[in-house]
Order: C-alpha cells, then structure tokens, then sequence
C-alpha cells in the first residue's frame, strides 16, 4: 500500500531526528496509530537486561494493566520467547493471550532486534478481526529494522 511506503520514511525522519528516544518511539507509535484505521492500540514493549520480563515504553491508545510481561507468557511474551513475528487474527482461539481490552479482536507483535537478540517488541492491537495482511507484517517489520538502531 501506499501510505505504507509513505509512513516508513515518516518513521525513517523519527528516528534520524532530534526527538530524544522515549519521544521517538511515542510519535512513532502516534504516527501509526492515527494514519492507520485497523490499528487501534500501539506500543514498544522493552525487555529488561535481566531478558525475563518485558515492560511497556511509550504507546498510544488507552492504558493497559499488562506493564510488565514475563517472557514467555501471552502473544508479546511468545513472539519474544521464538524472534519471530507473531499474528494472531482471532485473539478468542489464543489459549496463551492476555486481554487488554474485550475490544481488541486481533493482534500483531514483531520482535526488535539487535545484534541477534530481543532487544524490544512492537504490538499493535486492532478491534477488528483478522486485521492484520501480510503486507502489515512486511511493514512493520521494516519499521522494526529501523527501530533496531534506537533500542
Ligand atoms: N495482548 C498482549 C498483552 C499486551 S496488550 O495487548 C497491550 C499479550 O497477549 O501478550
């Protein structure tokens, strides 16, 4: 899609930018959550140096209680646990989920990494079902590469 080239030199601006880390990654997940109409919640979970727990940075979208996530456990604690992408298009079928919102329908996480560890996560949440293409997934893994180099 188009505005999916147009929003990865967006991000591209963010990161070369002036903004200090904390602002980068909060307009980033601004920039995508307004230009964007499936996606609904986003945020950067950022994993602790001791790599068990991830804990919520900057996100857009209403407050969660999950501010802290074992490795491991839900959708951001499995796609942190395996390096890959995780798409789950109906969060209802997803034994190993934890609910943000009785909203949210689907969800996407793409792991952050640097130098071949996990060094964060984008998750995006969407109130709809079956939200996320595969064109999403290229797209927000490219926005990970570049997100890589800040974290
Ligand atoms: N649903 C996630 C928890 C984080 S919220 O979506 C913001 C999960 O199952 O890991």
């Amino acid at each position: 899609m188009k505005v999916y080239s147009a929003l990865l030199r967006e991000v591209g601006a963010i990161v070369a930018g002036p903004l200090e880390q904390n602002q980068k990654l909060q307009a980033i997940c601004e920039l995508l959550r307004d230009r964007v109409a499936h996606y609904d919640w986003v945020g950067f979970y950022l994993i602790e140096p001791s790599a068990t727990d991830l804990v919520l940075g900057p996100y857009a979208g209403e407050p969660t209680e999950h501010v802290r996530i074992p490795v491991g456990r839900g959708i951001c604690g499995q796609a942190a646990e395996t390096k890959q992408t995780f798409v789950v298009q109906d969060v209802s079928q997803e034994s190993n989920y934890l609910s943000c919102s009785p909203k949210v329908r689907s969800e996407i996480v793409v792991p952050i990494l640097r130098d071949g560890k996990v060094v964060g996560e984008l998750d995006i949440d969407s109130h709809a079902l079956e939200a996320f293409s595969e064109e999403d997934t290229a797209f927000l893994e490219g926005i990970c590469k570049a997100v890589g180099s800040l974290l």
